[in-house]
Parts: C-alpha cells; structure tokens; sequence
C-alpha cells in the first residue's frame, strides 16, 4: 500500500465513514467516498476524491459503483444501521432491513470487488461492526446479530482469501452518540416498544445518555481502519475507541 493506493468507502454521509475519508485523504491517498445520496459540501475538495452514489442494498446500484470505481486497492465496509428496541415489538421488514444493509449489505460489497484483488493478488478489505459483539447489551437482539455474523463471516472469509494474499480484517467501534447512528436508528424503531417494556426501555435509554462513560470518537475509528488497511500484521479484530478498548481488554484478561 502506498500514498497513491485507493480506498472505497462505504457511507461517507455521517459519522465513521465521512470520518475515515477525511483521514485517507490526509494520509495522501486517493478516496472513493460512497453515499446514497451524494453531497459536495461534506468533505475538502481535492483531485484524490470522488464521490459515487451507492446504497449497498441494490445490487444494480454496487454494479455501477464498482465499475465507476475502476481498481481500488482496499474497501471498507462501514454503511450500517442501528435498531434499539425489545424484540416483541420489532417489525420483521425493519430486522430484514438491518439485516439487508448490515450483513448482506457487507457480503455483496465484498463479492463485488474480490475478482479482482484474486487476480491482483492484493488487496484488503475492513468490516466495520460493534463492541455490542464482544458484551451482549439490551433491545440489542437484532442489530448484535447482524454484526455478529459479520464477524464470523469475516474471520471464515480471512482463511479463504489468505492463499491469495487478500486481507480481512474487523474494526469494532464503541458507543459513539455524536455520529447520526442513534438518529437512523430511531427511524426503524418506530412506535416499537410494547407497554411491558416501557419502564425497562427508558432505563436503557437512561443508561445510553449517560456522558460520564467513556465513548468513541469518529477519529478513533478512522485511525482503527486506517491501522487494519495499513499494517499487515494488525489482529483480525480491532477493538475502536475508549470504551471498546477497555471491553477488549477487560475480556483478555485471565
Ligand atoms: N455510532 C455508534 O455508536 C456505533 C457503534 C458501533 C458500530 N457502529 C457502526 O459503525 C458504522 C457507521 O455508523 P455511524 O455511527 O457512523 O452512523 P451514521 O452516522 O448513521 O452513518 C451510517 C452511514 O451508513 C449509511 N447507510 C445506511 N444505509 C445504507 C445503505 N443501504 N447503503 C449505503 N449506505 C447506507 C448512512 O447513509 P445515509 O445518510 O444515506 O442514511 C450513513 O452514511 C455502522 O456500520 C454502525 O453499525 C456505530
């Protein structure tokens, strides 16, 4: 990998991902920045950048996407959406959406570009899930499950890839209340809340708010991604931020 590498990255509207390429593009590399619906106005003009539109749920959309692309050196599967909310009261169409962008979103990307790092016999490839994966947390069922079989996804796929010398690796953010996650996730959680679990719900929610536990910054997790494209001997799994960091750790330990 060098300064004249290329990145893809996928939903750059907000958060990580808008995050991860602003710190590429000041690594010197050149950055493919992915939304659906893309904006000029986000990120610093330069000749490194381009913006393409793609919504990792439709497979026409990651054909154009990948063929406007051209090569690209490393893809990072970041394009993610949240559901908070006990399970009785979850649409099955809102846990297939998670599931569609999450999990299936990251598998389809990855298709897509591994013909030709086979080929190239190069290339490497980030998913992005959650600390959630490493300590089970409540109205999390759904969202945890989407992540967690991308992490299992990516560990099986890091075997097969190897004899071609294509790397995947795993970034897990902790909690991060300043990205628009919480926002999006509020869309699919609806009026999704059975009375039973109102009080239980708002404790959760209490707990959420709470501004004295340590948290995860978008710089963390862009220096996280940046490590796991980089280094070739960054660990399959690379806790983000603070409060991941601790967790990580805190599981390590005998
Ligand atoms: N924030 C947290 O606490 C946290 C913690 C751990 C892990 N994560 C994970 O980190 C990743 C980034 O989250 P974030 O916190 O940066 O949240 P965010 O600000 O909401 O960013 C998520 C991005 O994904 C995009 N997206 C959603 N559905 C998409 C689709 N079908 N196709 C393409 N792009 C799509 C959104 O684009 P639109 O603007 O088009 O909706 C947005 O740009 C996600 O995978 C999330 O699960 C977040």
């Amino acid at each position: 990998m060098s300064t004249n590498s290329t990145v893809l990255v996928t939903g750059c509207s907000s958060g990580f991902g808008l995050e991860t390429v602003r710190f590429f593009l000041e690594k010197g590399w050149r950055v493919i920045a992915t939304m659906r619906t893309p904006r000029e106005d986000l990120l610093p003009r330069s000749d490194r950048l381009r913006l393409l539109p793609l919504d990792v749920t439709d497979a026409d959309s990651i054909r154009h996407c990948i063929e406007a692309a051209g090569p690209i050196d490393a893809l990072v599967n970041n394009a993610g959406v949240g559901l908070l909310a006990p399970l009785e009261g979850i649409a099955l169409a809102n846990a297939r959406e998670v599931f569609e962008t999450n999990t299936l979103g990251t598998i389809a990307m990855t298709q897509a570009v591994l013909p030709q790092f086979r080929e190239r016999r190069a290339g490497v490839i980030v998913n992005v899930t959650s600390s959630v994966t490493l300590k089970s947390l409540p109205l999390l069922s759904v969202y945890t499950a989407s992540k967690a079989a991308v992490n299992a996804f990516t560990e099986s796929l890091a075997l097969e890839l190897a004899p071609f010398d294509v790397r995947v690796r795993l970034v897990l953010p902790g909690r991060s209340p300043t990205t628009s996650f919480g926002d999006n996730a509020r869309r699919l959680m609806g009026d999704s809340v059975p009375e039973a679990y109102a009080n239980f719900k708002d404790r959760v929610f209490a707990a959420l708010r709470d501004v004295a536990t340590p948290v995860t910054h978008t710089q963390d997790v862009a220096k996280a991604v940046w490590h796991a494209v980089t280094d070739p001997a960054a660990p399959m799994r690379m806790p983000a931020g603070a409060d991941a960091l601790a967790l990580a750790h805190s599981q390590a330990l005998p």
